[in-house]
């Protein structure tokens, strides 16, 4: 099934243009969502009309048009997809692709895009085993983006071998596996928190944590790698944007939750930031003077949770909800805790205790806690830990591909 997955289908000039209709067909049945950028070649094998009734979709042919341009500039159209499929691939095609040539919409999408690439070449047989297709076919495949295809066979132009576009059915299949395997997550929404927040004092001053926000953003790049629409909120941290992530970026725990919920709706909440517990109740408007030596005292009211927030959310809950405690003694007991106060589905439980150098660290030491028992993992690289977690969230949207998305 590929409810809700989103695909971007590239259909250039080969006369087995007339396949991809069908595949349109079949993708749609399926639930995917289809959008179709046209070469001018071909555009002289089927026609953008054709195409845009299938897919319900306008068609994208024209790199400087203004109005495709406004409505969905080219870099939007190759990131808001989950899967780029190139049916049929061209000998032209795969040449522009390999070697990083942007001069038409297809191409400049495909330079543009940091979305996985499937290919169904499509050419005249001694074009297929021609050395300079052979090196960019390899090229293209050595950078991730995977082949289906071609078959062997009688071809348009008389003549036998291979080169002929796999056909649809085998096309889909491909894709089904893909996102089976590769993307459990294409069509989630998910929602991370990072880093530390602060909270001001006066305009020069402020409260805040040591969080480096190295596990919040390996976890936001982990979750878009599996193809979950990952926004990420972080406080300010030294992390450079992960990949594929759309970041906002706050200061207060206040503007954290502000923003946490303008990300709503979302079927996964990951709360990996250290919120400052509480804040100045009034900041000052001016750099608070040295009052004769007097220090000022500070008055602190409690920030709001933004993960029981989130947790307490009602019907327009995030399906799994996940936190993090960081504990210096009873670690387990503690997280045990936390999951029944907070609400949430999982805490994910470190000790943080002086020594173990995991605050700002590279490596993490974590178990993670549900209400059916404690999963405790070995000492992993906060990289590690953020991978295995996805994969984990995964496995619950994979066992449940029907729960309804956000
Ligand atoms: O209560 P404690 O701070 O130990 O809980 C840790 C978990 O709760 C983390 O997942 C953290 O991101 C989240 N939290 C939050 N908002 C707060 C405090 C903690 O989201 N104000």
């Amino acid at each position: 099934m590929l409810h809700g997955k989103r695909i971007l289908l590239v259909v250039a000039g080969g006369i087995a243009a007339y396949k991809c209709l069908d595949l349109v067909r079949r993708l749609r049945e399926r639930g995917a969502e289809v959008r179709a950028v046209l070469t001018a070649a071909g555009a002289q094998f089927v026609t953008p009309l054709s195409l845009a009734a299938l897919t319900e979709n306008k068609v994208y042919q024209d790199l400087f048009s203004l109005t495709d341009e406004s409505e969905m500039g080219h870099i939007r159209l190759s990131r808001e997809s989950d899967l780029i499929v190139v049916a049929p691939a061209t000998a032209d095609l795969l040449a522009k692709m390999a070697h990083g040539r942007a001069d038409d919409l297809a191409s400049t999408v495909l330079l543009a895009t940091d979305k996985p690439i499937v290919f169904a070449p499509a050419m005249n047989h001694r074009m297929w085993s021609n050395a300079a297709t052979v090196g960019n076919v390899r090229a293209l495949e050595a950078r991730g983006a995977i082949r289906i295809g071609p078959n062997e066979g009688p071809m348009a132009c008389g003549e036998f071998g291979p080169g002929r576009m796999a056909e649809p059915a085998e096309i889909l299949d491909a894709i089904e596996r893909w996102f089976a395997v590769r993307a459990p997550l294409a069509g989630r929404r998910a929602v991370v928190t990072s880093g530390p927040t602060i909270e001001p004092i006066d305009p020069v001053r402020f409260l805040s944590n040591r969080s480096s926000g190295r596990q919040g953003h390996a976890i936001a790049a982990a979750l878009a790698r599996l193809g979950a629409a990952t926004t990420l909120v972080t406080g300010p941290t030294h992390e450079p944007d992960p990949p594929g992530v759309s970041v906002v970026r706050i200061e207060t725990a206040a503007e954290m939750l502000a923003a946490c919920r303008a990300a709503m709706p979302a079927d996964i909440a990951v709360c990996a930031a250290a919120v400052s517990d509480w804040r100045v109740a009034e900041a000052a408007a001016n750099k608070t003077k040295k009052n004769g030596g007097k220090p000022p005292t500070l008055e602190l009211v409690e920030n709001p949770d933004i993960l029981a927030s989130l947790a307490a959310l009602g019907s327009g809950r995030p399906r799994l909800v996940v936190g993090f405690a960081a504990e210096t003694e009873n670690v387990i007991d503690n997280a045990r805790a936390k999951l029944a106060k907070k609400r949430c589905d999982w805490v994910v439980a470190n000790d943080v205790s002086p020594g173990t150098g995991i605050f700002g660290g590279e490596r993490n030491t974590v178990h993670i806690v549900e209400d059916g028992g404690v999963e405790s993992w070995p000492t992993l690289t906060k990289a590690e830990v953020a991978a295995r977690l996805a994969g984990r969230i995964g496995d619950v949207f994979a066992a449940d591909p029907f729960a309804s998305k956000a």
